[in-house]
């Protein structure tokens, strides 16, 4: 999602409004820079965005789709006894929802902020600070794992987090993960009539960045066409069962950035990809 830019604190002391630009950014620079930005703005992410989010509930994206009607990770109560990593957890609202489910997940997110929210509202189940890149665990260690929203946005190297969540997955493991339909990024990231009319090339892969005084990058968001993601899922060795697009609901009034109702109602805003590892 991409986000509006906030102040950073200068070496200075005083505050300074990043550059929003286009321009390339490797892995280290997006994994530095998304670490920093998710740390200084987790307060005010969960705030703005966490009732709507509830402690407790699995919800993929803005439009509100939760978990307990699309049943992406299969039938809820097929999930008990089940290993189920989240990445990109943040305060892990859907790690305890599966928690509550009888799964056994393992939250895991890059900024140690967005975990100390997890703490904050409670975690019967570990929570680990890492990249999405370089995941702690052994070979085989999960039945299930999931992300909304979590790091495949943010990551310049898509393919290697989907390798290792491979690698994290048994045989017959699912992953799903949402990210922003690749679509919006033709779009400028507005909630009303502004937001309808196409601005970019949705072929431009260019990263979104935001960066300091110096240059160096505050906030990388990443993107990839339609046809980028499935050959991604492919490269990775990972099966793509489903591809799904949620429909904003009409019982969904509130707005996320640049995800409103009304765009909503015309263009898609999340996509949902549904993976086996064989
Ligand atoms: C939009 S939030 C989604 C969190 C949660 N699913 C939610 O809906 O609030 C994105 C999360 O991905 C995390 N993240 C970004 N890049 C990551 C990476 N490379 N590895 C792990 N987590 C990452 C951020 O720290 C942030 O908590």
């Amino acid at each position: 999602m991409i986000q509006e830019p906030v102040s950073t604190e200068t070496a200075h002391g005083s505050e300074a409004e990043p550059e929003a630009t286009r321009r390339a950014a490797g892995v280290a620079e997006s994994s530095r820079a998304n670490r920093g930005w998710w740390d200084r703005n987790a307060d005010e992410y969960q705030i703005e965005h966490g009732t709507f989010l509830g402690d407790d509930r699995f919800v993929w994206g803005p439009e509100g789709l939760d978990e307990v009607e699309a049943e992406l990770l299969g039938p809820p109560e097929e999930l008990k006894g089940k290993a189920v990593l989240e990445i990109g957890a943040g305060a892990a609202q859907c790690a305890r929802w599966l928690a509550a489910q009888g799964a056994h997940p393992v939250a895991l997110d890059l900024s140690h902020r967005q975990l100390q929210h997890a703490l904050r509202i409670g975690s019967s189940f570990p929570l680990i600070c890492a990249d999405a890149g370089a995941l702690p665990f052994a070979d085989a260690s999960f039945d299930l794992a999931c992300s909304a929203y979590g790091a495949l946005p943010f990551v310049a190297d898509p393919v290697l987090v989907l390798r290792e969540v491979r690698r994290v997955l048994r045989p017959g493991g699912r992953f799903v993960f949402s990210v922003t339909h690749p679509i919006r990024w033709a779009f400028p990231d507005e909630p009303g009539p502004e937001g309808l009319s196409v601005s970019a090339s949705y072929f431009d892969r260019t990263p979104y960045v935001e960066q300091d005084e110096e240059g160096r990058a505050v906030y990388v968001e990443h993107h990839r066409t339609i046809g980028d993601r499935v050959r991604d899922i492919v490269a990775a060795d990972l099966r793509l069962v489903d591809l799904v697009e949620p429909e904003w609901p009409s019982w969904n009034s509130s707005e996320w950035g640049g995800w409103s109702p009304l765009r909503g109602s015309l263009v898609p805003g999340t996509a949902i990809f549904v993976c086996v590892r064989d």
